[in-house]
């Protein structure tokens, strides 16, 4: 079983992607929707948090961790990979495939505060920048997604996102964002967007081989930590979608 979370339906972005590639596993989706969000939590706070997750995941059965959200993976994934001794995949923005594939081009990388200020962050930064990035922190926006408030969200593009128009690459830091993509291509116009989610299934399919942790059987199980029906309405839903 592979055991996946985030701060809530965010994620499920990420585990759309894995299904593509990976059709025939049990999956264990943990939405902790109780502690959203996880980008203004304290690196103490946050590691403790997701330390509880990933033991309850194990508990269940999870033989392998992914953890779908760029806040907690870039301020927790050592520590967790310290603690527990199975694997751990950890999602990060993906400027490296926006460098690689689009060097030239004006790039807006968006994130949350835990993200951006973490050293993961600032490592990948220093390593990818190609000197026509704009870094961008989306306080509060990753809340917006999850609990679903469209009028807001259109007000918060339209008052901090618009004013980037122009740029060519959109890196989509943070697991919630992949969910409205159209409405920020209304707000910017025409653009190439960027996130980590390939980058996961790539390191998992590599996991799975040299663990011998193959599977045969599709089963998909949704928890929410504050046991929302609403949630698990909406984890479905995008998932269907397209
Ligand atoms: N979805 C998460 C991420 O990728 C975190 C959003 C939040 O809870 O702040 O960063």
């Amino acid at each position: 079983m592979i055991g996946i979370f985030d701060s809530g339906i965010g994620g499920v972005t990420v585990f759309k992607e894995i299904l593509k590639s990976l059709p025939n596993y049990q999956y264990l989706y943990y939405s902790d929707s109780i502690n959203n969000p996880y980008g203004d939590k304290n690196n103490e706070e946050l590691i403790s948090i997701t330390r509880e997750i990933v033991k309850y995941l194990i508990k269940r059965g999870a033989k392998i961790i992914v953890i779908a959200c760029n806040t907690a993976s870039a301020i927790c994934k050592d520590d967790l990979r310290i603690e527990f001794d199975i694997p751990i995949i950890a999602i990060e923005p993906a400027i490296k495939l926006a460098y690689d594939l689009s060097y030239d081009k004006k790039t807006l990388v968006l994130a949350t505060k835990g993200t951006l200020e973490s050293n993961k962050f600032r490592e990948l930064y220093q390593k990818y920048n190609n000197y026509n990035m704009t870094i961008y922190e989306c306080v509060g926006l990753a809340d917006l997604i999850e609990k679903n408030e469209e009028d807001k969200i259109n007000e918060y593009l339209i008052n901090n996102i618009k004013k980037f128009r122009g740029v060519n690459n959109v890196v989509l830091g943070c697991t919630h964002y992949p969910i409205i993509k159209d409405k920020i291509k209304s707000a910017l116009g025409q653009v190439d967007f960027y996130d980590g989610s390939l980058g996961v299934v790539k390191q998992l399919k590599k996991v799975i081989i040299a663990n011998n942790l193959e599977e045969t059987k599709l089963d998909i199980k949704f928890i929410d930590s504050s046991n929302s029906k609403i949630k698990e309405d909406r984890f479905y839903e995008i998932l269907k979608e397209d």
